[in-house]
């Protein structure tokens, strides 16, 4: 792949908006797995913390958990497109994200259905703030961090 042009304008707009995300993980990561399940509803069943019950918990550690890779996974995306023009994680993190995503059942599509939760998150958390730019700088360094994910998952099968 070829050099990923990622100003340093998008590096900051992602920096400030998980700033500010970051100052709310219970609400916005709740917010986050809410639009994940009514976007997919079946995306529940591969969840652990989700699965033998009706509603999003509040406060569950493993959700936290989850969300705050999300946003902080692809906000340090940014800043590598930004310095190096490329993702990089370490080996040792791909092989267990790609593991991790594989032993739980996730696909490709799935990785679309939690990209629009992020982008739905943001614009909730961002308000005014929020802007195309903003989504703009948000979906690219995501698409790359997902295709090294879901490149990692094929090399498993
Ligand atoms: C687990 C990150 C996308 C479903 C994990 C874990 C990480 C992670 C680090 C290990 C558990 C933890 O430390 O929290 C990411 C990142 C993603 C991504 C950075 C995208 C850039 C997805 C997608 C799905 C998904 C698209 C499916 C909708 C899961 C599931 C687990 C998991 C089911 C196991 C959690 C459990 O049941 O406790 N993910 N993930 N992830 N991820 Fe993802």
């Amino acid at each position: 792949m070829g050099e990923i042009v990622f100003t340093e304008k998008q590096e900051a707009l992602v920096k400030e908006s998980w700033e500010i995300l970051k100052q709310d993980i219970p609400k916005y990561s709740l917010h986050f797995f809410s639009q994940i399940l009514e976007i997919a509803p079946a995306a529940k069943d591969m969840f652990s913390f989700l699965r033998d019950t009706d509603e999003v918990p509040h406060n569950n550690p493993k959700l936290k958990a989850h969300a705050v890779k999300v946003f902080k996974m692809t906000c340090e995306t940014a800043i590598q497109l930004r310095e190096k023009g490329k993702v990089v994680v370490a080996d040792t993190t791909l092989q267990y994200l790609g593991s991790v995503h594989l032993k739980s059942g996730v696909l490709d599509p799935h990785f679309e259905v939690v990209k629009e939760a992020l982008v739905r998150t943001l614009k909730e958390g961002l308000g005014e703030k929020y802007n195309e730019e903003v989504e703009g700088a948000w979906s690219q360094a995501y698409d790359h961090l997902a295709l090294a994910i879901k490149a990692e998952m094929k090399q498993e099968d």
